[in-house]
Formats: structure tokens, C-alpha cells, sequence
């Protein structure tokens, strides 16, 4: 074991292990193995592992048969994660690693790791979940297309130009809204999957901003409800332009749509700590970031207390006003992809307030 301090209790791990020794008999069985089997570690000790975990595959064939980790080829390391039954038919996550004193010697040691099965139905639960949500977000747009289309097809003479160009409109905005939603699903696989692409330039934060704004007011969103406030000096940034843009747009947006009043853009230098996305949070330390935040905040409602850690999960939205709720997780997902981090309080005015820091600095060939 590497490390100092105490010693690492088996019993303390969250799962279960079993070691057998050179002639198959069970010689380690902690506390997560007894919860997890059913069996007694005093029951268990310096009995065949056959007898002890009688595992058998989806078909009903006995694992350790078909394994044969102490004949078979001696090359072989372990066996990856499978799902496999204990008797009773209760369901396991078991891998295997044989160790061996000399590289194809003998096996000297089973190790076995199992784990149960609720974290794996959990995910499979949530993917389920999304697959339901995503069904049904696609489906009232269409449902609407669907009905306009038919009806003019059947009516069409019984309709002046206005009603028809109301209900075009209505289908036009409907496709509209499905494939912004298909181009959400799409970046939000990637973000999953950690697979964003970003095509970093050399981007300026404060004009970022305010063309933005200028892009907002240009769809009719009257000037005076937006306050720019740039603190220079500003470094420039490493980033994909289009994506800050998609960051900037949401958070525009919603300060707009779920906001009201004044909605305040403050870009600034920043030096914070931040914290390793969930992704990649084992073992990583927070990190010291350089750069430029920016803060949007407005003088709405804002978001209550208890659903702040909420806003940034997928499919959340807090009032009937809200779009599909995907636009908070993907500016999360992009803001972390930059290296940067984003956070939601409340702005001293009352409203929601949302600040997001993106490192500084150019790549070396720049320098
Ligand atoms: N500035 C704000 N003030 C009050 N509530 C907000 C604000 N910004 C976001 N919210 C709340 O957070 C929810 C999630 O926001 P998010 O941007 O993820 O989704 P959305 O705006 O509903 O839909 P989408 O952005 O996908 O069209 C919103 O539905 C809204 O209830
Ligand atoms: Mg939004």
C-alpha cells in the first residue's frame, strides 16, 4: 500500500472484496462483500471461492468454470466488468485480477471486486428519463406542424392570405423550434461524452459583449434594458468565438425572458479558485484561474435559494415561461470545457445573477 497514515481497512471500501489464494480458498471478505452476498465473512474464510460465490453469467453458466482463472492461459491479467448473478438470482458487477508472482507464472491471488448493480440502474434510469423528455419536447412541435399543414392542405381555399400566413408562421417557428432543440441534444451528447470541440482563437471579451447586445437590441428588445460595464485592462482570451457566443446568447436571453428590468454586463479581470468539473473531479485539485469573468445579472424574481444547485441540470426550468431548460447546461458545459467555471446567486437588485470566468491567454506560437 502506498501512502502514510493508517493502514487502509478493507472494510472501509465502498465495495466488495474478496481475495482467494493460490489454491482457490477465500482468504480476504470484507463488509461491503457480506452486504453485497449475503454470506458471513466468518462463513466465508478459508472456503473455496467456488462454494462461497457461486456466480453464474446471464445463461446460467457457472462463471468460475468458464474463467478458469488458476488453469487457462497463463498470459491472462483478469476479467473486465460483467454483470453476473448470485444464486437467488440477485444481480452483481464482478471483475477479476489475477496476480501472479513471476509474469505467466501460477496465479497467486484472486482479487475480486463487486459491486451492486443500483448506480448502473440509476444511470439507465436517467437515460431512459431523457429519451422520454427529448420524445416528448419533439413531439408538441410537431403535433402543431402536423395540424397546420393538414388543415391547409384540406382547406386551402376556405382561408384568406392572413390566416394562412398565420398558420405558416406558426409551422415555420415550430421547425425552427426543433431543430434548435436537435442542435441542443447534439451539443449536450458531446459535452457528455466530453467531446465538445472548440476552435480556439483570439477573442476579445468586451467586443464579444457588446455585439451581443447590439444583436439583442436588434430584435426589438428596447436599448435601455441592457447596462455594459468594462473594467479594463482585459486580456484577451483562447477561445472558440462561436461558443462564447452561444454562452453569451443564453444568458442574454434568459435575463431577458425570465428577468425583468435592467439586466447589468459587467466584464472585469478575475483571478479565482475553481473547482474541477464533476467530470474529471477525482483527485483533481482546484485550480487557480486568470482571466476575464463576466457577470449578467437582472432585476427579476431571480431563482430561489433551493433551486440554484438545480439550474444548470438538464430539462430544468422553473416557471411555465422557460424553453426546453438545456440552455443553462450547455453554457455550464462549454464555460468547463474552456478550463473556465460558472456560478448563479443573487444580484443585489433581487434578480438572478450569473458570473462565468474564461482563462486568460494565448497559445505559446504566440508569443
Ligand atoms: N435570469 C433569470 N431569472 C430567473 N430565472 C432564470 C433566469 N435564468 C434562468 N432562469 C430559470 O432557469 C431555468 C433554466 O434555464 P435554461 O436556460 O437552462 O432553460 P430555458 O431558458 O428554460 O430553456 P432554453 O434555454 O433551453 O431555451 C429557466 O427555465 C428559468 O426558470
Ligand atoms: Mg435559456
Amino acid at each position: 500500500m502506498v501512502g502514510s497514515g493508517p493502514e487502509l481497512d478493507p472494510d472501509d471500501l465502498p465495495d466488495g472484496l474478496v481475495v482467494a489464494d493460490a489454491l482457490g480458498r477465500v482468504v480476504g471478505f470484507n463488509r461491503a462483500a457480506a452486504r453485497l452476498t449475503g454470506v458471513r465473512p466468518a462463513a466465508a474464510l478459508g472456503q473455496l471461492l467456488e462454494d462461497v460465490l457461486p456466480l453464474e453469467d446471464l445463461d446460467g453458466h457457472r462463471w468460475w468454470q468458464l474463467t478458469d482463472p488458476y488453469g487457462g492461459l497463463a498470459i491472462r491479467t483478469g476479467q473486465p466488468e460483467r454483470n453476473l448473478l448470485l444464486p437467488g438470482g440477485r444481480e452483481v458487477l464482478v471483475s477479476a485480477r489475477y496476480v501472479r508472482a513471476v509474469p505467466r507464472g501460477p496465479l497467486e491471488r484472486l482479487v475480486i471486486a463487486l459491486r451492486g448493480t443500483e448506480a448502473r440502474r440509476r444511470t439507465e434510469r436517467s437515460h431512459a428519463e431523457l429519451i422520454a423528455t427529448v420524445a416528448h419536447e419533439l413531439r408538441s412541435p410537431l403535433t402543431s406542424v402536423k395540424g397546420f399543414t393538414k388543415t391547409l392542405l384540406a382547406k386551402w381555399e376556405r382561408f384568406t392570405d392572413g390566416q394562412k400566413r398565420l398558420m405558416l408562421e406558426t409551422v415555420d417557428a415550430d421547425a425552427d423550434r426543433v431543430t434548435r432543440l436537435i442542435a441542443e441534444l447534439l451539443d449536450i451528447s458531446r459535452i457528455d461524452a466530453g467531446r465538445l470541440e472548440l476552435r480556439k482563437q483570439v477573442v476579445d471579451p468586451a467586443a464579444a459583449v457588446r455585439r451581443h447586445v447590439e444583436r439583442t437590441v436588434a430584435t426589438g428588445i428596447p436599448e435601455e434594458r441592457f447596462d455594459v460595464r468594462i473594467t479594463e485592462p482585459l486580456t484577451v482570451l483562447w477561445a472558440d468565438p462561436d461558443k462564447l457566443d452561444q454562452v453569451l446568447a443564453n444568458l442574454l436571453e434568459n435575463a431577458v425572458r425570465h428577468g425583468e428590468g435592467t439586466v447589468t454586463i459587467e466584464v472585469a479581470p478575475a483571478k479565482e479558485v475553481v473547482e474541477a468539473p464533476v467530470w474529471e473531479r477525482s483527485g483533481t485539485p482546484p485550480r487557480i484561474v486568470e482571466g476575464t469573468a463576466v457577470t449578467v445579472s437582472d432585476e427579476g424574481s431571480g431563482i430561489p435559494e433551493d433551486s440554484m444547485p438545480r439550474v444548470f441540470t438538464r430539462f430544468w426550468r422553473g416557471s411555465k415561461r422557460g424553453g426546453t431548460g438545456l440552455g443553462l447546461y450547455i453554457v455550464k458545459g462549454i464555460v468547463e470545457a474552456h478550463g473556465g467555471s460558472i456560478r448563479v446567486d443573487r444580484a443585489p437588485g433581487g434578480g438572478a445573477r450569473f458570473r462565468f470566468i474564461l482563462p486568460a491567454g494565448v497559445p505559446d506560437f504566440m508569443l
